[in-house]
Order: structure tokens, then C-alpha cells, then sequence
């Protein structure tokens, strides 16, 4: 399951190094003691290494507004920790190497990509999904997911709950009014093979007019009430 990359670092590290006949026979018996001994202490410090790799620690996370507790290795990525731990399987993983944005979630108000760091990482964090974004009810989509679907951002959709997490981040916290250039530069760090994004900017920028009528009607109420008082 869940610890691609950093579990194939450590078991490279745990095979036996392959230096130890270096040097050939032109070495005495002292000098293959040596080699002995600093063999055995490389060994302990690889054993070291492991322990400290395999060593659990508690994490706690609130996701989409509920509080988890697990125990995790501290080597197991966020993304493979919100997939495989808590069953969220929206955030998808379509490169492990922090390139295509398809694990796109909002960790403490910031976008990052789950797949760059580790779950240990985000202990007494708040992250968002995709799948807290309409708050699980189905009949009720966010804005920037209607957007999606009225403006058919999508094709296989692998790529659109990262690109809907950067959008929600972009409108939300950085812009929300964007240009399309500035929308472009927005979600450049995301990937998508099918639609050519060009209906994704088109779905960004109504969902960027949905969000703002919101707020604005938000406001209405707010002030109306506060006029009443
Ligand atoms: S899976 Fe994280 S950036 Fe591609
Ligand atoms: S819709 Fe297929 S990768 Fe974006």
C-alpha cells in the first residue's frame, strides 16, 4: 500500500554494502579487520536508520471538519495517509513525483500537493478535500464543482479534484477575481491530458462570478440583519 518511494529508499539502504572486497588481496589481515569493523558499524547505523524509519508515531488530523487519530509510519506520504487510512479516495495520485497537482488538498488554508510530504508532517493540521468541499451532500455541489460540470471542465476526470482543490485555494484565499492569465499562472501546477483547459479557465471563471454573487448576497443579509438590530 502505502509507502512507495520512501520504502524503496530504505530497502535499498538495508542491502549489504557492496564496498567490502574493495581494495582486493593487497590488504593484511589488519587492514581486512578494519574493513571488519567499519563494515559491522556501517551495519548498525543502517539498523539504526531503519529503527528510526519503522518507529510509528500518533498522528492527529481534522479532515473535511472530522478529527482522526492514527498511528503512522513517519515514512508514509500524506496523499497514501488520506487514500489508504481514511478511505478519501477523491485526492488521486497521478505521478508521486509532485508534477501533474492530481493530489491537490488545502492543508491549513495553503494548497500543497499530498503526494510532496508526509502524513507526520501534518499532525494538528486542518485539511480539506474534494470530498469536504460540498460537505458530502451529493445533491449539493460547491460552486466551482457546478462550474466544472455546467462548463464541462472535464474528460476522464483523473485530473479535476486537484484542479477544483486549486481552484477553490486560487478563489478563495489568493484571488477572487482572476484574469485568465492570472488563472492559467493559477493552476499551472496542475496537469490535465484530455480538455486542453480551456474549459477548465471557462469553469474557473464562473465559478469565480458564483463565488463573488455569494459573498455579495452574504453581505445583503449580514448588513440587513445588522440594520434590524
Ligand atoms: S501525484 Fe502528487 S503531484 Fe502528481
Ligand atoms: S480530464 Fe482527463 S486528465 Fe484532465
Amino acid at each position: 500500500m502505502s509507502e512507495r518511494g520512501a520504502s524503496s529508499s530504505s530497502s535499498r539502504e538495508s542491502s549489504p554494502p557492496h564496498s567490502t572486497e574493495a581494495g582486493g588481496r593487497s590488504g593484511g589481515s589488519s587492514s581486512k579487520r578494519k574493513k571488519k569493523k567499519s563494515v559491522s558499524g556501517a551495519q548498525s547505523g543502517i539498523s539504526d536508520l531503519e529503527a528510526a524509519l519503522s518507529g510509528r508515531k500518533t498522528i492527529q488530523v481534522k479532515v473535511n471538519g472530522r478529527v482522526y487519530q492514527r498511528e503512522v509510519e513517519p515514512r508514509l506520504l500524506l496523499v497514501d495517509f488520506i487514500r489508504d487510512h481514511l478511505g478519501l479516495k477523491g485526492t488521486h495520485i497521478g505521478c508521486d513525483t509532485t508534477n501533474c497537482g492530481a493530489c491537490t488538498v488545502i492543508l491549513g488554508g495553503k494548497s500543497v500537493k499530498s503526494c510532496t510530504m508526509f502524513a507526520v508532517q501534518a499532525d494538528g493540521e486542518e485539511i480539506l478535500t474534494i470530498e469536504g468541499l460540498a460537505n458530502g451532500k451529493q445533491q449539493e455541489l460547491h460552486p466551482i464543482q457546478k462550474a466544472f460540470w455546467d462548463n464541462h471542465g472535464l474528460q476522464c476526470g483523473f485530473c479535476t479534484p486537484g484542479l477544483i482543490m486549486q481552484a477553490y485555494w486560487l478563489l478563495t484565499s489568493e484571488n477572487p477575481n482572476p484574469t485568465e492569465e492570472e488563472i492559467r499562472l493559477g493552476i499551472s501546477g496542475n496537469l490535465c491530458r484530455c480538455t486542453g483547459y480551456h474549459n477548465i479557465v471557462k469553469a474557473i471563471q464562473s465559478a469565480a462570478t458564483m463565488l463573488r454573487s455569494a459573498r455579495a448576497q452574504e453581505q445583503v443579509v449580514v448588513t440587513a440583519r445588522e440594520g434590524r438590530r
